[in-house]
């Protein structure tokens, strides 16, 4: 088989969680791109009809979407028997969906907790949501994965899952007095992402199921120029990415031009935990 030939994933079925969301919607794209089949599994349904409607229904319906709540184990099970009963399979898992409150308008107020007064439950709806929800969607497509004797997973990750957030970048010139913070949960739930990975490569060694993490850095969306030129500077690049840059890494690892790879952390940051 040539190696073209490798990133051929024709046929095979690809469930992401998180799908219709900004990067989940470009991993469909490229998934379908290269012949796959495609379930966008997100907890928003308006935004699952919207990402629909955007990529278009690809080709005898190659794309669609699914209700899920990965924090609920009854629902990731209803999810997954769906995709079974409508594909018959499922050949690939994309741990894409998280709760990460973002540094522009309308999602602010979630930055001004200082540790000390950070709120439990915020804390505990981000776990199960980008912990436990990667958890329960491993341990139930992994039992349909394991009866196939076969599987790709990919764990999406965060660079602050490598690195520790540098909050100085958040600081804005106007209020040098008002510090804002990337919330706890979010970098120590991606950092276990890359473990959960690790575990699941070697519990699964002999089940020919490959389990590697997808790291990505901060995409450009509506940060304003502070925030991007700061955020920027701490990449070798020097810029941030656009939502399509991480397909390549992303298709490398579902389809079989990865096939000696497991247990890995695949870092795609424009250099930023290089130095
Ligand atoms: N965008 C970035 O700059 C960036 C950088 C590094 C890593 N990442 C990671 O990439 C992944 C995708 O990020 P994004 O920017 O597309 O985020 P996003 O917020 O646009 O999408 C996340 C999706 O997850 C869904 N979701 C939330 N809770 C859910 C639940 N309980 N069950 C099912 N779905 C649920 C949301 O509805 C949303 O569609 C995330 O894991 C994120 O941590 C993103």
């Amino acid at each position: 088989m040539s190696i073209k030939d490798k990133f051929d994933i024709k046929g095979r079925v690809a469930v992401i969680t998180g799908g219709a969301g900004l990067l989940g919607k470009e991993f469909a794209r490229t998934l379908l791109e290269y012949g796959g089949k495609v379930v966008m599994a997100d907890i928003a349904r308006d935004r699952g009809a919207a990402a629909l409607k955007e990529i278009g229904q690809g080709s005898k319906g190659d794309i669609v979407y699914e209700y899920v709540d990965v924090s609920s184990k009854d629902s990731v099970e209803k999810m997954a028997q769906s995709v079974k009963k409508r594909f018959g399979k499922v050949d690939i898992l994309i741990n894409c969906a998280a709760l990460d409150p973002k540094f522009e308008a309308g999602d602010m107020e979630k930055h001004g907790y200082a540790f000390e007064d950070y709120p439990l439950e915020s804390w505990e709806r981000a776990v199960s949501v980008n912990l436990t929800g990667a958890f329960l969607c491993c341990q139930v497509i992994g039992r349909i994965m394991i009866s196939q004797e076969k599987g790709v997973i990919v764990n999406v990750a965060s660079e602050i899952g490598m690195i520790a957030p540098d909050n100085r970048i958040y600081i804005k010139k106007a209020e040098p007095e008002k510090k804002r913070f990337k919330p706890i949960d979010y970098p120590v739930t991606k950092a276990a992402l890359i473990h959960l990975s690790r575990y699941l490569a070697s519990y699964w060694g002999d089940k020919n199921i490959r389990v590697n993490t997808l790291t990505p850095a901060t995409v450009y969306t509506d940060q304003d120029d502070e925030l991007v030129k700061n955020i920027s500077y701490r990449a070798i690049l020097g810029r941030m990415s656009d939502k399509n840059e991480f397909c390549g890494a992303l298709i490398f690892l579902v389809s079989d031009a990865s096939s000696y790879m497991t247990g890995a952390n695949l870092v795609v940051d424009g250099g930023r935990t290089a130095w």
